[in-house]
């Protein structure tokens, strides 16, 4: 089995989610002794956005060789994601929704072809049978009732793009209200930590 471990967070060893999805791995590899891990730090390593040059190579245009080491960045990532059984993703909130560096991840994944397919019945997803694991980490408080809960762009918006590419099974662990003082802080890297540790063997 092959674990994808991803983080996108640009705050170091000052990051929530970065320490969250640790430890989901942790308690992953723990129960799944022999997972192959593969580490991939988004912030460290981006991607560059997409661009139509981009797009015209993968419609089989000639590209520019200055293009050639970025087309080869995003198959490796297409490919990595598509072997793998299981991804883990650290994932903030920045200004509502996930790092730009994790959309251009994103941006690299969602391939026509390849992850999903538009047929008479409409969008078929090609991605399924994985297992995602996503440690979101935000500021202020978006569950059910909260007055900023129409703002929450990170976990709908990353749970529509994986079910868009077929997959169902969706694990989703919040660290909320980050901004919300120490004492919030630590409550709620403490429950995130928690859940981590109880998170299904397989
Ligand atoms: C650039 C930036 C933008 C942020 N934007 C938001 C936001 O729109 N809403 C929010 O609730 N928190 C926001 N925050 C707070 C982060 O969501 C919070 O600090 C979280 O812990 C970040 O995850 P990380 O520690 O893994 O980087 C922002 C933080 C940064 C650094």
């Amino acid at each position: 089995m092959k674990l994808l471990h991803i983080d996108s967070s640009v705050l170091g060893p000052n990051s929530v989610s970065r320490q969250v999805s640790a430890a989901i791995v942790d308690r992953l590899t723990r129960a799944m002794p022999g997972l192959e891990i593969t580490y991939r730090d988004l912030a460290a390593t981006p991607l560059s956005h997409l661009s139509g040059a981009h797009l015209a190579a993968a419609q089989g245009a000639t590209p520019d060789a200055a293009l050639q080491p970025d087309l080869a960045a995003g198959q490796a990532v297409l490919e990595e994601f598509l072997a793998t059984d299981i991804v883990v993703i650290g994932a903030p909130m920045y200004n509502f929704t996930i790092p730009t560096q994790l959309k251009a991840w994103i941006d690299r994944i969602a391939v026509a072809g390849k992850t999903f397919k538009y047929d008479a019945n409409g969008v078929q997803g090609l991605a399924g049978g994985k297992r995602v694991v996503i440690a979101l980490s935000r500021g202020n408080f978006y569950g059910a009732g909260a007055p900023a809960a129409v703002y929450e762009h990170t976990e709908t918006y990353l749970r529509g793009v994986f079910g868009f590419i077929g997959v169902t099974d969706i694990e989703v662990i919040v660290a909320e209200g980050i901004g919300a003082g120490p004492e919030q802080r630590e409550k709620a890297i403490a429950g995130a930590l928690q859940a981590a540790t109880e998170l299904r063997a397989a």
